[in-house]
């Protein structure tokens, strides 16, 4: 049976274009929608012919009681969701450290600069804490003391974009995500 996601974010929609590609050819279907009018991921969806919409904080629970997902995932979304939206369905969001280290903006660089060893990408459900509900999936990177901050920034990336998809498939299917998943994904570029 045809699954039905929405995808919401603020900002770029980089984790958006991620699994708008993973799924284009299987039977999900994607609205994007975008509490930021002039956000660059509702762009991204209209070149891809995907539904999508500007869709205001304030109506947010409107919009959710009369539209059905199977799953709602938040992809750089900036705000911070009220119990009476969640409560309207399922809710993730990906956030680039290891929970629950570094939660809130600018986490790749704290995290670095903080000087870790070990952080990573996190997958979690959604309550109405910053980055606070029980975590679902992560994936480490290792820092090396002669990496660089831009080759870190871009390795998390690059790793949420090969995770999330990956996460949102086995939720779809009500299966569990392991790190082999990730390893055979075959999908992109820079997996380890
Ligand atoms: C990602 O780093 C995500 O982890 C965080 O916000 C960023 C969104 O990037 N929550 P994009 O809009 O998907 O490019």
């Amino acid at each position: 049976m045809t699954k039905h996601i929405a995808v919401m974010g603020s900002g770029n929609g980089s984790n958006f274009e991620a699994i708008a590609e993973f799924f284009k050819d299987k039977d999900v279907n994607i609205t994007c929608l975008s509490d930021n009018l002039n956000a660059y991921i509702l762009e991204r969806a209209k070149k891809r012919g995907i539904p999508n919409q500007y869709l205001p904080f304030e109506e947010t629970a409107a919009y959710f009681g009369a539209n059905d997902f199977d799953l709602i995932v938040l992809a750089g979304y900036m705000r911070i969701l009220p119990d009476d939206v969640l409560e309207l369905g399922k809710f993730i969001n990906i956030h680039p450290s290891l929970l629950p280290a570094f939660k809130g903006k600018d986490a790749i660089q704290r995290a670095f600069f903080a000087g870790v060893k070990v952080s990573g990408v996190t997958v979690h459900w959604v309550n109405n804490e910053l980055d606070g509900g029980k975590i679902i999936a992560q994936y480490p990177i290792l820092i090396s003391n002669v990496m660089h901050f831009d080759e870190f920034e871009k390795e998390i990336h690059s790793l949420e974009h090969q995770l999330y998809p990956i996460v949102i498939d086995k939720l779809l299917k009500d299966e569990v995500f392991d790190f082999s998943d990730l390893l055979n994904c075959g999908g992109c570029n820079g997996c380890h």
